[in-house]
C-alpha cells in the first residue's frame, strides 16, 4: 500500500486569498482542528512576509505536536533563516523553498537565466539543510516549465538534500492526462527520484485542481497539497475534502492508496474555516456544501428512503455532516458542558470554562436546544474579542415599515464613562452604528456585512461577520454572536472597534 501525505496549505495559500485573512488565534484554532483531521503537514504561513505571519507560524509551531509544520520562503538565505527562526520550536519543522522554473517566470519575473535559477535552488536547499532536516523544494509553474529543465532542477535539489519535491500547477492550466504524463516523466528521468517524495500542488483556474491531483496520485505522487473548502489564490487550490473522499469512495480504483485523514472531522473543519473567515461555501459545494446530502426531488427522496445508496455514494456521517444532534439544554450541568467542549477540541483554562458556562446558561435559557455549533460559537465569540475598550451596556432598536429606524446605545468608554446616544439610520443596524460612531468619536465605513445562522431553527443564534474601515484606515474584520441578529451586529461592530483601538488608533 502507498500512503498519501496530505499537506494542508489553508493557512498559507488559502489565507493569502482576498477576504480570507485570519488572526493569529484563529489560525491556531484552525491548526489544532487540522491536526485532529489528521493532515500530515500544516503549512502555517510565509514568515518572511510580515511580523504577523512570523508570529502565527511560531505560535502554531509551539502547539502542534503530531503534524509537521511547514513555513514557505523564497530561495534566498535571509528568508530561509527567518523561516527557520519561526519554525525551530516545532516538533517536526519543514522549510519549504519555492522558485519558479518556467521560461515566462525566469525571463519576465526573475530576470535570470536557467543556470542562475538552478544555482539559486541548489544553494537555497543546501543552506536550508544546515538548519532543518526536512526540506521541501517547489518548482513554481512546473507545468509550464521545460520538462527536461524541470527534471534537471529536481535532480539537483534532491542531491542538495530536498526530501520532498513539489510539482505545482501554479496557474491551474493542466489536464489529468498531461499531468499524469509529467509525473511519470519525472519518475523515469530523474535518477535519484526515489530519495524524495513527489508532491503536487494544483490550482483550480479551470476547475481541474482535484482531478489533476488525483491523476498525479495515480502516476506515483505521494504528497498532495490542498486546502479546506478549496480556498486559495484566484480560483483556489485543490479541495482537501474532495480528494480525501474520492480516495475513500472509489477504493476500487485507488486500491493501493491509504491516508491518515479522519473523514468524520471534515465537516467540522470546513465549518470552522467558514466561521473564522465569515465566508460560507456555495450550497452545492461537493462534500461540505449545505445541499451536499439533501434530496429535493420526489423520485430521489423515494429512492433514498428505500435504500440510501440509490442516490448517496457516501453517508453524511462519514464526513461528520451533522444530523443536528442535540447535545445540551438548560438542565445540563457543568460536567456535561465541559466534557462536550473538550470532546469538541476546545482546551480552556478553568476560569475561562466557568465564564463560558455562565454564558451557556444564558443561551440555554433563550434556546431550548444547544447544538455543537452553538458551543463552537460561544468559544469563537470569546476568541473574537480583543482587549475590551468599548463595552456594550445596552442597545434598543425601533423600526418598522412606517418608522424611521432608530437605535439607542449605551456604551462604557475606555475611560470608564458610560455614555448614552441615539441615532436614526437607513435601517436599525445603520442607526446603531451611527450612535456608536458618535459615542466613540471614530468615523466608520462598513465594507462587508454578512449574517449566518449558526444552526437550523427559528431560535438559531445569528453570527454577523463584518469588515469596517475606521477613520479611513484599512478594513478590520470581526464577528459577533447573539440569538438576536441586531444585537449580534452591534457586538461585531464593537469587536471591530476594539481591535482598531487595540492597534493604537486614535479617535479623530
Ligand atoms: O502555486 C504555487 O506554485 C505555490 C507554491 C508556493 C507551491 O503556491
Ligand atoms: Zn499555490
Amino acid at each position: 500500500m502507498r500512503q498519501i501525505k496530505f499537506f494542508d496549505t489553508t493557512l498559507r495559500d488559502g489565507e493569502q486569498a482576498p477576504g480570507f485573512s485570519m488572526k493569529t488565534d484563529e489560525k491556531i484554532a484552525l491548526a489544532l482542528q487540522l491536526e485532529r483531521l489528521g493532515v500530515d503537514i500544516i503549512e502555517a504561513g510565509f514568515p518572511a512576509t510580515s511580523p504577523g505571519d512570523f508570529e502565527a507560524v511560531e505560535r502554531i509551531a509551539a502547539v502542534i505536536k503530531n503534524a509537521s509544520i511547514a513555513g514557505l520562503c523564497r530561495a534566498n538565505k535571509a528568508e530561509i533563516q527567518t523561516t527557520w527562526n519561526a519554525l525551530k520550536g516545532a516538533a517536526k519543522p519543514r522549510i519549504h523553498i519555492v522558485i519558479a522554473t518556467s521560461d515566462i517566470h525566469l525571463e519576465t519575473k526573475l530576470k535570470k537565466s536557467k543556470d542562475e535559477v538552478l544555482r539559486m535552488a541548489v544553494d537555497a536547499v543546501t543552506f536550508a539543510k544546515t538548519l532543518c532536516d526536512d526540506v521541501e523544494f517547489s518548482a513554481e509553474d512546473a507545468i509550464r516549465s521545460n520538462p527536461d529543465y524541470l527534471c534537471q532542477v529536481i535532480e539537483a535539489v534532491i542531491d542538495a538534500g530536498a526530501s520532498t519535491v513539489n510539482v505545482p500547477d501554479t496557474v491551474g492550466y493542466t489536464i489529468p492526462a498531461e499531468f499524469e504524463t509529467l509525473i511519470l516523466y519525472i519518475r523515469s528521468k530523474v535518477p535519484n527520484i526515489e530519495r524524495a517524495n513527489i508532491s503536487v500542488h494544483c490550482h483550480n483556474d479551470l476547475g481541474m485542481a482535484v482531478a489533476n491531483s488525483l491523476a498525479a496520485i495515480r502516476a506515483g505522487a505521494n504528497q498532495v497539497e490542498c486546502t479546506v473548502n478549496g480556498i486559495g489564490e484566484r480560483a483556489g487550490n485543490a479541495a482537501l475534502e474532495e480528494i480525501v473522499m474520492m480516495l475513500n469512495v472509489r477504493k476500487d480504483i485507488f486500491n493501493d492508496i491509504i491516508c491518515k485523514i479522519k473523514t468524520e472531522e471534515i465537516y467540522r473543519t470546513s465549518k470552522l474555516l467558514s466561521s473564522i473567515t465569515g465566508i460560507e461555501c456555495q450550497p452545492n459545494k461537493a462534500i461540505v456544501g449545505k445541499n451536499a446530502f439533501s434530496h429535493e426531488s420526489g423520485i430521489h427522496q423515494d429512492g433514498v428512503l428505500k435504500n440510501p445508496f440509490t442516490y448517496e455514494i457516501m453517508t453524511p456521517a462519514s464526513v461528520g455532516f451533522p444530523g443536528n444532534k442535540i447535545v445540551l439544554g438548560k438542565h445540563s450541568g457543568r460536567n456535561a458542558f465541559t466534557t462536550r467542549l473538550t470532546d469538541l477540541g476546545h482546551t480552556l483554562d478553568t476560569a475561562a470554562m466557568e465564564e463560558l458556562f455562565a454564558e451557556f446558561k444564558i443561551l440555554a435559557d433563550k434556546k431550548k436546544e444547544v447544538h455543537d455549533e452553538d458551543l463552537d460559537a460561544l468559544v469563537y465569540s470569546r476568541s473574537n474579542v480583543d482587549k475590551v475598550h468599548f463595552e456594550l451596556e445596552y442597545v434598543c432598536f425601533s423600526s418598522g415599515n412606517k418608522h424611521v429606524p432608530t437605535a439607542t446605545v449605551v456604551l462604557k468608554t475606555p475611560s470608564g464613562e458610560v455614555i448614552t446616544d441615539a441615532s436614526t439610520g437607513d435601517g436599525p443596524v445603520d442607526a446603531a452604528f451611527r450612535a456608536i460612531e458618535r459615542i466613540s468619536n471614530v468615523n466608520s465605513r462598513l465594507l462587508k456585512y454578512k449574517i449566518n445562522a449558526v444552526t437550523a431553527g427559528k431560535d438559531a443564534q445569528g453570527e454577523v461577520a463584518l469588515t469596517v474601515s475606521f477613520n479611513e484606515t484599512d478594513g478590520i474584520s470581526a464577528r459577533g454572536y447573539s440569538t438576536d441578529v441586531l444585537v449580534a451586529s452591534v457586538k461585531a461592530y464593537i469587536n471591530a472597534l476594539n481591535r482598531y483601538v487595540a492597534r493604537g488608533m486614535k479617535s479623530k
